[in-house]
């Protein structure tokens, strides 16, 4: 119920279709749209969307249990640059905590935030209301209300690279990190020195539908793969 209610809520925000990551001001009439070229209308009601998304749902779920493996997997929350990541899993699962002070992470895959793009307890800020997170907008690397300038970009590579150090604590010396970013002020070979690792390989990402935006301004995002120093 949690998941088809909070995904209807994401789709009926009363925003534009080519806007879903920013909603600057509530649109609650007809606008010229951008992402279609014609007069779209905010959501009256919720009932199509949560039809959808109950059957949508159900069948993922279904497909998610024939495919489900036997290993372990466990979701944490926390602020990236301070968690304490055997502390947090020994308390959900202390075996598993066990064998993961024994023989440690192998690596990280992540999509972290990019400098000033987004706001994102305001972006989500439905679902913090509809299950009672408490927010802490105070601790996002690199939200939009800070811009892009050059205070902003310090303290977004000392974030990420707090992060990454973090991190290094529960990895393995042979380590692998991949990072998704579409990095268009360079500053991850800064954030690699900091965190002493080194950019090992560049991956190209096209980024070609993204809901948000219109079809013709797709990008590349590269991915980052990076290693101890
Ligand atoms: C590009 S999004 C990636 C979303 C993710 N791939 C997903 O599917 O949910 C970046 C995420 O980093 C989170 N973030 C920002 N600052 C953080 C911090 N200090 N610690 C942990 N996560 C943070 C944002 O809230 C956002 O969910």
């Amino acid at each position: 119920m949690s998941i088809i209610l909070s995904r209807t809520i994401r789709s009926c925000r009363a925003t534009t279709h080519a806007d879903l990551a920013t909603l600057k001001e509530p649109v609650i009439s007809t606008y010229y749209c951008k992402k279609h070229s014609k007069i779209c209308k905010p959501i009256f009601s919720i009932k199509g969307w949560w039809d959808r998304y109950t059957i949508d749902t159900l069948n993922r779920l279904k497909q998610f249990d024939g495919l489900r493996t036997e290993t372990c997997q466990i979701c944490l929350t926390g602020d990236s640059r301070t968690i304490d990541i055997y502390e947090k899993i020994k308390k959900k699962n202390p075996a598993f905590a066990e064998l993961l002070f024994k023989q440690k992470i192998k690596g990280i895959f992540s999509s972290p935030p990019y400098v000033g793009l987004i706001d994102y307890h305001k972006q989500h800020a439905y679902s913090y209301e509809l299950f009672g997170f408490e927010r802490k907008d105070e601790l996002e690397i690199g939200p939009l209300y800070k811009g892009q300038g050059k205070e902003a970009r310090d303290s977004y590579v000392k974030g990420i690279a707090d992060a990454l150090n973090n991190c290094k604590k529960y990895l393995q010396k042979d380590y692998d990190v991949f990072l998704v970013a579409n990095d268009k002020f360079n500053l991850y070979p800064d954030i690699a020195r900091l965190a002493k690792m080194r950019i090992v390989n560049r991956f190209k990402r096209p980024v070609l539908n993204r809901v948000e935006k219109d079809r013709s301004n797709a990008y590349a995002e590269i991915i980052f793969h990076l290693k101890e120093n």
